[in-house]
């Protein structure tokens, strides 16, 4: 009866352990924390797209700030953030990024770049007219897709 018990409580023990364990993976926390960076050039794009589209009034202030914010955010280094091991085999659920991201590295970067050069040069105009903005928001577009399309899971 007491073995019972007590092998019983050990149960509930590692029970409640289990998912402590989890939330300790510091894997975990560092996809939310590029996911996180990704959630704010999305939340930094989308009035710039609405504003290009003709969905939302084009506001000058508000683009040049918007696409300043996005070429701060490119001063990060989230080189922590993307360890070789985190991709979506390992992790499936937690991530979308294809572990093709580091077999075949850094052929990514080159995604990068291209992304970096198209957010530098809206940040140069966005401020100066709605056709401004137009004229570079087809080619930040491309590049968030582009890679997309290559290292993320299909959506
Ligand atoms: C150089 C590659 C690259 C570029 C450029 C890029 N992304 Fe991503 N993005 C990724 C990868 C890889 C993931 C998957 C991250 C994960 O789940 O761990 C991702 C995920 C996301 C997510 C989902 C985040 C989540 O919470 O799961 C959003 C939103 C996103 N990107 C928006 C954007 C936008 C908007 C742009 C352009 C303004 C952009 N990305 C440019 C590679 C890129």
């Amino acid at each position: 009866m007491r073995i019972a018990s007590r092998l019983c409580l050990m149960t509930i023990g590692l029970a409640l352990a289990a998912p402590g364990f989890a939330a300790k993976d510091p894997n975990l926390k560092l996809i939310k924390a590029r996911q996180g960076e990704m959630q704010l050039r999305s939340f930094n794009v989308g009035p710039l797209f609405g504003m290009a589209k003709g969905k939302m009034e084009y506001n000058a202030e508000l683009a040049a700030t918007l696409a300043n914010n996005l070429k701060t955010q490119l001063e990060l280094d989230m080189g922590r953030a993307w360890k070789k091991g985190t991709g979506n085999d390992a992790y499936s659920g937690k991530t979308t990024a294809l572990p093709k991201i580091w077999t075949t590295y850094p052929e990514i970067a080159d995604y990068g770049k291209k992304y970096a050069k198209a957010i530098n040069e809206l940040a140069a105009v966005a401020g100066n007219g709605v056709d401004s903005l137009k004229a570079k928001m087809g080619a930040v577009g491309k590049s968030c897709k582009g890679c997309h399309d290559e290292f993320r899971e299909e959506q």
